[in-house]
């Protein structure tokens, strides 16, 4: 080792000893003839005196000393003078007076700061992550990854889960995104797909017999970005022979339960975890994934308002939608200019209109007075559970439009409102989700959570008669609005499995093609058997109160799918191109001679 120390180490105690330490120059004061260092490695800082009296060369080869040069520094350590010492420091009470430097590296100047927190481009971040990831937040949330990752393991193992590898280079697993693909230079025309998740291959463990599975797995998907997604990314993957869906459920909540507080300080709001229908959920919150740190539930207000003359509600209601509201405390006295402003933001969201009630101290002030008398209005103000100092907030809709734009309204205003506790994880259990919904593009109906979901054993003969209205053996977890893990009890009977494959309308021989390894190993015996996956990054992202998973990603890439340290992807050689079996279509337009 070049190091006898790391720097977050010595303390008074350490006091006399000689040490060798290397790290990199996180600053550098000159005070007077005193040269003070601060050392930086992983595990702390500790400062470093170089004091011409004592090693004249030392000092004189200091002043050459950079930000974020890497030295190696040989010294003695001793208290620090009275007055000198830095409580906020683990080493403050402590530096090393050094002997022997040696530069073991030169720095060009950083493009941004390491040394304090600084706003920073996200470009310019991640263009030059590595020095992103030396910024001790980013170290501090990827030990935190780490220490999830690991958490996890030992919690599965110790349950006599076994870890398997799966391939990364496989057949297409949809999990209702595109698949990233990758050519065969040996089979020409012929494609790998990475897998969307292990999805298929988990359940052919099951197949195989092995009980308890788990991944700490690499997923890829060609989707739109988020800021809780990234086009690969890890889930923790877990699936269970001779289990039911309460199995599931218990296990997960206990590995959550025991995680939470061993790797943060975040407290989990409710123990058990809530249990929430998805039709619940949609109903209370328009969200199946809502964030329940807060109140704010959408309250229904088809009766109050059934029979009143304002078209707008009538009209939602006739036409079989809903008439539903929210309501902001202590948002009466919002001007003329914020309502306007919200009234945009439910536009945006698909909603033609929104309608308000400011409750204000002078009375209700609502473009309703013009067509509900003041005992129409107390109605509807009642139905809502509203009073003084309340901002009502009503969409009339179909009930897809009313849930979408009330449900994000409320996430955003909970937040804008501080409702929110930062150090509080609300975890919820989504549960009775539908099996399938129809596609309107494709015109046929699609699996809500992924085409090996078995139906609720109840609802079975709906498959043909009434896919619309089969609910699934499928749930999610929840936590804080983000949807952090999900799963289902699976199909194991082959002639169920091919139903379901009619119902999302996929020919026999299709499903011949794509699935006909499962459909042949459900006839060997499989057990019955279920699982769930998390994503780990959306999992330490609420752990380390980050707003996105990219400041939990090692080397994320972009909203854009790009990674901008290396600029991936990029073009192939023609030879690779050849040796592929890939000609590339020049579709730009920039490619073609400017004759149009
Ligand atoms: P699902 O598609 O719901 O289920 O994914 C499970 C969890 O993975 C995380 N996740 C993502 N994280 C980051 N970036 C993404 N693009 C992304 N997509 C998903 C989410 C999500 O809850 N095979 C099933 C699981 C099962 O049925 O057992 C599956 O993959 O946290």
């Amino acid at each position: 080792m070049l190091k006898t120390e790391d720097c977050g180490q010595l303390r008074l105690s350490d006091a006399g000893r000689t040490v060798t330490l290397a790290g990199w120059v996180h600053r550098r004061r000159d005070h007077g003839n005193l040269i003070f260092v601060d050392l930086r490695d992983r595990f702390g800082i500790t400062q470093i005196v170089f004091n011409p009296d004592t090693n004249p060369d030392v000092h004189a080869a200091a002043s050459d000393l950079h930000i974020e040069y890497v030295v190696r520094i040989k010294g003695v350590v001793r208290e620090r003078p009275e007055g000198m010492r830095n409580s906020d420091m683990p080493t403050g009470d402590i530096e090393v007076v050094a002997t022997e430097l040696e530069i073991l590296n030169t720095a060009r100047v950083p493009v941004f700061h390491i040394n304090r927190d600084s706003e920073v481009d996200e470009a310019l971040r991640l263009r030059y992550r590595y020095l992103d990831l030396r910024r001790p937040r980013m170290q501090r949330n990827l030990v935190l990854y780490h220490e999830v990752a690991l958490f996890c393991r030992d919690y599965l193992s110790e349950r006599k889960f076994v870890e398997i590898e799966t391939p990364i280079l496989f057949k297409s697993t949809p999990e209702g995104a595109r698949d990233y693909v990758v050519p065969s230079r040996l089979h020409p025309g012929k494609f790998f797909a990475l897998p969307q998740s292990p999805q298929q291959l988990k359940q052919l463990l099951m197949v195989s017999g092995f009980e308890r599975y788990f991944q700490i797995a690499r997923c890829f998907r060609d989707e739109d970005q988020r800021s809780d997604r990234q086009p690969e990314f890890t889930q923790l993957d877990v699936e269970m022979s001779f289990v039911e869906q309460e199995d599931i459920l218990q296990l997960t909540e206990g590995l959550l339960t025991a995680l939470v507080p061993a790797v943060s300080d975040k407290r989990i709001a409710t123990v058990p975890f809530p249990r929430l229908t998805y039709a619940e959920a949609m109903g209370r919150y328009g969200s199946d994934k809502p964030d329940l740190r807060f109140g704010m539930e959408l309250v229904d207000l088809g009766k109050a308002v059934a029979g009143m003359p304002f078209v707008v509600f009538s009209e939602a209601l006739a036409a079989g939608g809903q008439v539903k509201a929210i309501v902001a405390p202590g948002c009466a006295g919002y001007t003329r200019r914020q309502i306007d402003e919200l009234t945009g933001r439910a536009r945006a969201l698909g909603a033609r209109g929104l309608v308000t009630i400011q409750l204000r101290a002078e009375g209700a002030h609502t473009p309703l007075s013009r067509h509900l008398s003041a005992e129409q209005l107390q109605e509807i103000v009642s139905a809502c559970g509203a009073n003084e100092g309340d901002l009502i907030l009503i969409v009339a809709d179909q009930a897809k439009v009313v849930a979408a734009v009330l449900g994000q309204l409320r996430t955003d205003m909970g937040h804008e409102l501080g409702l929110v506790d930062d150090n509080v994880l609300a975890m919820t259990w989504i549960t009775d989700f539908p099996l399938l919904e129809w596609n309107d593009e494709e015109e046929r109906y699609t699996a809500v959570h992924h085409p090996f979901t078995a139906p609720a054993e109840a609802d079975l003969p709906l498959l043909e008669s009434d896919p619309g209205h089969v609910r699934a053996q499928a749930y999610d977890i929840v936590a804080n609005g983000y949807e952090i893990g999900g799963g289902s009890i699976r199909i194991h009977r082959r002639d169920i499995q091919e139903r379901m494959f009619k119902a999302i309308g996929m020919s026999d021989e299709t499903a011949q093609t794509q699935f006909g390894h499962l459909l042949e190993a459900f006839e060997f015996g499989a057990p019955p058997h279920g699982g769930i996956a998390a994503g780990l990054a959306r999992l330490v992202m609420l752990l380390a109160g980050e707003p996105n998973i990219r400041e939990v990603t090692a080397f994320p890439k972009t909203q854009n799918a790009v990674d901008l340290m290396t600029d991936a992807p990029s073009f192939l050689t023609d030879k690779q191109l050849q040796e592929l079996h890939i000609e590339i279509a020049h579709q730009s337009p920039a490619a073609e001679p400017d004759d149009a």
